[in-house]
């Protein structure tokens, strides 16, 4: 009852689309190939929270960039890391992040001035953890189920 279904197929590289599920936003965003390498140039010494914080990993996975992203059924290489979906909630008191800003290409809390990376890693500011990815899987290549 709680799953939906979101079309993807109008999502362009660079793009996102934010949907209301569970009565909290959900962001879903294509990355462009700067974005994915950006997430992937960083060092996991970087990193505030180390932890994957993805409802379809073991728990204790790590934040790597592979790690945050969703996977279309089948895809390889740059199209397996494109997709990033995350709940839009900050983890310091449950703002909604802004896309395409702050200090690290990614989203900017503006409540309190966190700073998440593409990878929607917190980097810097008073939220103690990365956005949390969602149970949620592709259904072929351009649908997402979450939940
Ligand atoms: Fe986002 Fe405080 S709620 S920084």
């Amino acid at each position: 009852l709680s799953s939906i279904r979101v079309d993807v197929s109008g999502v362009e590289p660079g793009t996102q689309l934010t949907v209301k599920w569970l009565g909290k936003p959900v962001f879903i965003r294509r990355r462009t190939p700067e974005e994915i390498e950006m997430a992937r140039g960083v060092p996991m010494s970087d990193l505030p929270d180390p932890n994957a914080r993805n409802a379809n990993l073991p728990e204790g996975a790590e934040a790597t960039d592979p790690n945050r992203a969703l996977s279309p059924e089948g895809a390889e290489g740059e199209a397996a890391e494109e997709w990033l979906v995350m709940m839009g909630v900050c983890t310091h008191l449950g703002c909604v992040p802004l896309g395409e800003a702050g200090d690290f290409g990614g989203w900017f809390c503006p409540c309190h001035g966190s700073h998440y990376d593409t990878a929607g890693r917190i980097r810097r500011g008073p939220a103690p953890e990365n956005l949390p990815v969602p149970v949620a899987r592709f259904d072929g290549e351009s649908e997402i189920v979450l939940g």
